[in-house]
């Protein structure tokens, strides 16, 4: 009766599993995957974001494929007052209601069924349902870590082949907390246009760079056709919102030939609602107030994990240059699996095992850097405790 693309093993792992089980039990569990900004304890301005949000505008249906214009023209702005010299075409940009749905317009734009994409490895686990429900197959390219991450560009070439369309790359990456740098966006550039490929840059994360030195964003790269994704959800910690945006860059014919296609896809749609809409141009002024908090608790967590481990042998950091987490390498005595239900049985502490990631080996945890401090302080105590046997 149902589609092969739903064929996903929904039985709970492991480690799901063990959540439940624990929970039932009564244990209060520290939590260190804290991703929802929404519940991690941050002072929003609610008034300005509810007032946003009730403009008498919002009664009238404007049904604009793109999405209405006042909202794209703030997204253009905030390319021009944060990515300073930026200038995108409000014309290039489709509003979304998520990276997601973003991602499932250019993959319908550019896919079809059974074509790749190419894709970081370790990355955003949400990719495979992506592709599954647009039937598009990815392709794993590895990042390496040797004293920071780096694209593997041997493997790249290799693991292209006729049927690839694009490249993914997140900008920085979630979980590895890696930027593109400028060698490797040229690279890219440069591999893109040996095989007629696009690019496509996820950047939710890009204003949170811990040494608060701005990288620039792929939103106007010119030499390759590149879709340039973002949203609310991390800009504004406001994922409740559903606003988010695909920009279109590239040589100028791709890109208008892209546009009018994506147009379609959209107009199928139309997902948009109009509050948000409307309350865009405020949604988007509200990263001055929350990035800066964000910033502050990134940096704090960090300082507080390098003081822990300073203070114990078995486990170490990978080097981070922005996003919300960080990577832990951990002695390789169980599967990492094992070892995040050890922990979560034994000191009621949730960390990720570095398989959700596709890490290719065991000795990888993930936690948050987002966690309110007071748990992340108790809970990483624990978790070290737990390691260090
Ligand atoms: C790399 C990456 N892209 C996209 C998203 C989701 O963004 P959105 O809420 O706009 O779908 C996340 C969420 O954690 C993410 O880590």
């Amino acid at each position: 009766m149902f589609s092969h693309r739903t064929d996903w093993k929904l039985t709970p792992n492991r480690f799901t599993e063990a959540q439940r089980e624990v929970s039932a039990a009564g244990f209060e569990v520290l939590d260190l995957t804290v991703s929802n900004p929404t519940r991690a304890g941050l002072a929003y301005d609610s008034e300005t974001i509810l007032g946003a949000l009730a403009r008498p505008e919002a009664m009238d249906y404007d049904p604009q494929p793109r999405g209405l214009r006042s909202a794209r023209e703030a997204v253009a702005a905030y390319y021009r007052e944060q990515h300073e010299g930026f200038d995108v075409d409000p014309d290039a940009i489709v509003l979304t209601t998520s990276t997601s749905e973003g991602y499932s317009y250019v993959f319908r734009l550019l896919c079809n069924a059974e074509d790749e994409i190419l894709v970081p490895k370790p990355s955003y686990p949400l990719f495979e349902f992506l592709a599954d429900l647009q039937d598009v197959k990815l392709v794993p390219y590895p990042l390496l870590y040797d004293h920071g991450w780096q694209i593997d560009f041997p493997s790249l070439y290799k693991a292209v082949s006729h049927r690839t369309r694009a490249v993914v790359v997140v900008h920085p990456n979630n979980p590895t907390g890696s930027y593109v740098s400028d060698a490797e966006r040229s690279a890219l550039n440069a591999f893109c246009a040996e095989y007629g490929l696009a690019l496509m840059v996820d950047e939710v994360f890009l204003d949170y760079p811990h040494d608060g030195a701005a990288r620039a964003t792929f939103a106007v790269n010119a030499e390759a056709l590149t879709f340039t994704l973002s949203g609310l959800s991390k800009i504004s910690g406001l994922p409740q919102m559903k606003l988010a945006w695909v920009t279109t860059s590239g040589p100028k014919d791709k890109v208008s030939a892209a546009l009018e296609r994506l147009e379609v896809i959209a107009d199928t749609y139309l997902s948009m609602n109009a509050p948000v809409q409307l309350a865009a141009p405020v949604l988007l002024e509200q990263r001055r107030q929350i990035q800066p908090l964000l910033l502050d608790r990134l940096r704090a967590n960090l300082e507080e994990l390098d003081r822990q481990l300073g203070k114990q042998k078995a486990c170490e950091r990978l080097d981070v240059e922005g996003g919300w987490y960080a990577v832990l390498r951990v002695p390789v005595t169980q599967s990492d699996e094992d070892l995040t239900i050890e922990i979560l049985r034994k000191v009621s502490v949730l960390v990720h095992p570095g398989h959700f990631y596709d890490f290719p080996t065991d000795g990888y945890l993930i936690v948050s850097l987002i966690t309110p401090p007071e748990q992340f302080r108790e809970g990483m105590g624990r978790v070290l405790g737990v390691v260090n046997g």
